[in-house]
């Protein structure tokens, strides 16, 4: 078990991960609430940080249960951290030092750097550098610009490093924190996703007991395994739900229904469509429309809910990222959109909360429920939002519009995957556009919607670049869409990234 102290790093997330990916189960906590019990864990890392240590406000917290006492790692403000309260002098630099960089020098016969070659890629990102280190620290690397690029102290089992081993570009990142954690530190690789499910299993099983778990379904990754691993905690305790919200993809309900059967789930399909249709109806700011669409969800939940007898436990899919973010040193972020709609429950449902997956990045999900045999199609799904369609129909629903974006989602969805493209993208839809254009189909004027597609590659939603698709494939997708799908005249592809714009165009 490792400890990620995090000082507001864009990058913490990314050393969690990279921590896992060693099969090593780490914790990120803000620097400003140490954990209680710092004994359970076996090393620490001190993350990266917008502010410079120089800064009166900047994170100064007390490390003298760490210092000394166990495995220690400062990355980039960490390492900078460890050297202005430690009796060295950290710096404004006076050249830039973000980007690329490589070690033109590494210490030889230091197990921090066991099989990293010299010349290694590594990735600067910090506007301060360490002028001087403190006496009882030795240089272990450095680059043409950055002298002190990594440090040990000796006599105690610390050591920093000024670049960022967690981004994709330090290109030895991973095995310098596996020297660190597995070399340095002894910690254990068991953090595998078999050794998860049994873990899991039998702590929802004690947790549990012989109470009852109403669970509402999405039809996506993340609902589908934690209802795989309550499943096989509880079997028949557990009451799922799926709610047709008529924002659906074409034909979904019938099809994750059919679905979830063979994952012999104890599943109640409701077709609520009417119902949300009715309640959006002359709606058109985005979020009054999530608004509605997350009551009405709530409240057709809550009637269902209460249709199964001494129900005790909600259980929900909420995954690392969620929780992180709800605890961050920042702050939950601004509020550009409000995500997280099927959150909150009425007061009166008094039920308890079980999140089996709130320890887990998407990644791990997948591999979870992967190490459960669960439907590959199922696992890779690309993510779908909430509300759904309602988002991606700019301005008021209404059920005809509701049909022409799920005919031509369809024909775009299904093209991708026949063209072998699907896998390549982390998410695809098409969107209704507010706008009628004119076109000619045979000697005709015709004057009809506009949509939208948009595809995009990212890891986790927050930033995201349009995926270059081939134009035969486009080619042939716009034809289809204009052919097929009537009162479509025009198709244009969305060539945003995110900054500045976002995934959804609502
Ligand atoms: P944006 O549009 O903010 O989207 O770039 C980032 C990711 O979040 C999804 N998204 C939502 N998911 N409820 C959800 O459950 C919502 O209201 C919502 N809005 C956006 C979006 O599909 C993308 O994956």
């Amino acid at each position: 078990n490792v400890l990620i102290l995090d000082f507001g790093s864009q990058y913490t997330q990314l050393i969690a991960r990279r921590v896992r990916e060693l099969n090593i189960y780490c914790e990120i906590h803000p620097f400003n609430h140490l954990p209680d019990d710092i004994s359970r864990f076996k090393a620490v890392i001190l993350s990266g940080s917008p502010y410079s240590v120089r800064a009166e406000d900047a994170p100064h917290p007390d490390l003298s249960a760490i210092r000394g006492k166990m495995p220690l790692l400062g990355v980039c403000y960490g390492a900078q951290y460890l050297v202005h309260f430690g009796g060295g002098s950290v710096e404004a630099s006076n050249t830039r030092e973000y980007g690329r960089a490589n070690l033109s020098y590494i210490i030889e016969d230091e197990p921090f750097f066991e099989g990293v070659p010299l010349g290694t890629q590594v990735w600067m990102s910090h506007s301060d550098t360490i002028k001087k280190l403190p006496d009882n620290a030795r240089i272990l690397a450095s680059t043409s610009d950055v002298e002190n690029a990594a440090y040990k102290i000796e006599g105690e089992p610390t050591y920093a490093i000024q670049f960022h081993p967690e981004v994709y570009h330090s290109t030895d990142g991973k095995k310098i924190l596996e020297n660190f954690l597995v070399n340095i530190a002894g910690v254990a690789q068991t953090w595998t996703p078999d050794n998860f499910v049994d873990m899991t299993v039998a702590s929802l099983k004690e947790q549990l007991g012989n109470d009852k778990v109403v669970l509402a379904l999405s039809g996506g990754v993340d609902s589908s395994v934690a209802a795989m691993l309550l499943h096989r905690a509880i079997g028949k305790n557990l009451h799922c739900i799926f709610v047709n919200n008529g924002l659906l993809r074409k034909n979904e309900f019938e099809r994750v229904l059919e679905r979830y059967e063979g994952m012999e789930l104890n599943i109640t399909g409701v077709d609520a469509s009417a119902r949300f249709l009715n309640a959006l109806a002359g709606v058109d700011d985005p979020e009054q429309k999530r608004k509605i669409i997350g009551r009405t969800f709530i409240e057709v939940f809550d009637d269902e809910a209460h249709k199964i007898k001494d129900v005790k436990w909600l259980g929900q899919g909420t995954i690392y990222p969620d929780v992180i973010e709800s605890i961050s040193v920042n702050g939950p972020s601004a509020t550009i959109k409000s995500h997280h709609n099927v959150g909150g429950l009425p007061d009166f449902m008094k039920l308890k909360v079980v999140e089996p997956l709130r320890m887990l990045f998407k990644d791990e999900v997948r591999r979870v429920g992967a190490s459960m045999d669960m439907d590959a199609g199922l696992l890779g799904r690309h993510p779908f939002p909430g509300p759904g369609l309602a988002i991606r129909i700019l301005g008021d629903i209404t059920p005809e519009k509701v049909r022409i974006l799920q005919e031509v989602d369809d024909i775009f969805i299904n093209g991708l995957k026949s063209w072998g493209l699907y896998n390549k993208v982390w998410q695809a839809g098409a969107i209704l556009l507010p706008v009628n254009s004119v076109g000619v189909m045979g000697d005709e004027r015709t004057y009809e919607k506009c949509v939208a597609l948009r595809a995009v590659e990212s890891t986790d939603g927050m930033t995201a670049d349009w995926v270059n698709l081939p134009y035969d494939f486009l080619q042939k997708t716009s034809n289809d869409i204009i052919n097929k799908v009537k009162g479509v005249n025009r198709v244009v592809y969305d060539i945003s990234s995110k900054p500045p714009a976002t995934i959804e165009w609502e």
